[in-house]
């Protein structure tokens, strides 16, 4: 699920949290074949690539790619780990709806899945996104802490009018998100390890910038909604990730960040720190095609 704004009522059939059912029964055999066909996709490249974190969430969960996960079933696996559940929500829900949720450890999730035919592109979170990309990482607990860290932070920022700037947050770390460690650098993201050509892009290509994560510094840059990202911001750790947000008195920070302009989205800052360099040659070469 990710951050967008729409009306304000729950529709038909919702509860007041926008909650629904998850209709677990009516999933069709072909629905949960495109579940499979990409788990077993994932599940072939990730090995390597995502974080120990993630794939041992993975496998705490079960997640395996026998079709749809029923979220009655996985959450009380979750729920027994870190207290967190998924809830299912209609695909868009309104800004203080979903930090609210975050907030009391509820994962909103959709509950529809992708076509057989989509299975690179997709205009909205699916429940393969949302469920494969974002809930393995709930089951640890330091991440589990930073993503209700977060939601009670969006309630603050809704409040302060600075929820672009929290926006960017989200996006380069629990969407976007790199983890350095010691065999090389590993995703953590939803939106990359739940993408098969962003998992390559992200780790191999020479195109985009890998910069050390700075909060300032990503609260001040834009991100690309339509393609991959130019640049991705690499955290020393989850526990630094943590720190880095419940240690920040984010009201100070925001008077800041007001004053500041924002940074161009293939820039290098002086004050960064540099993993790798990128030439920017796809977003380039997107541009002129
Ligand atoms: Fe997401």
């Amino acid at each position: 699920m990710d951050l967008l704004d729409t009306t304000h009522r729950p529709p038909e059939g919702a509860n007041p949290d926008w909650t629904i059912p998850q209709g677990f029964e009516s999933y069709s055999k072909a629905e949960h074949d495109v579940w499979i066909a990409l788990y077993d996709r994932q599940a072939t490249i990730l090995p390597g690539r995502a974080c120990d974190a993630f794939l041992q969430g993975l496998h705490a969960l079960d997640l395996h790619g026998e079709g749809i996960p029923d979220f009655e079933r996985l959450n009380r696996r979750l729920c027994a780990l870190t207290s967190w559940r998924i809830v299912a929500v209609p695909s868009l829900v309104p800004d203080d709806v979903f930090f609210d949720h975050l907030a009391n450890r509820r994962f909103p999730a959709a509950n529809f899945i992708r076509r057989a035919d989509q299975l690179d592109y997709l205009q909205e979170p699916d429940i393969f996104h949302d469920v494969f990309g974002h809930v393995p990482l709930l089951t640890d607990p330091v991440f589990a802490d930073y993503m209700q860290a977060y939601g009670q932070g969006g309630l603050r920022a809704l409040k302060l009018g600075r929820l672009h700037n929290l926006a960017r947050l989200y996006w380069y770390t629990v969407e976007f998100g790199l983890l350095e460690t010691p065999a090389g650098l590993r995703i953590y993201g939803a939106g990359i390890v739940s993408s098969r050509s962003e998992s390559i892009f992200a780790l191999e290509s020479a195109s985009p910038h890998r910069i050390r994560f700075n909060l300032e510094r990503v609260m001040r840059t834009p991100y690309r909604i339509d393609d991959f990202q130019q640049i991705y911001f690499v955290i020393p750790s989850l526990q630094d990730l943590l720190d880095a947000t419940i240690k920040t008195d984010f009201g100070p920070l925001y008077a800041q960040l007001a004053g500041q302009a924002d940074i161009a989205i293939s820039g290098i800052e002086p004050g960064d720190v540099v993993l790798s360099r990128g030439s920017q040659a796809y977003a380039k070469g997107r541009v002129t095609q």
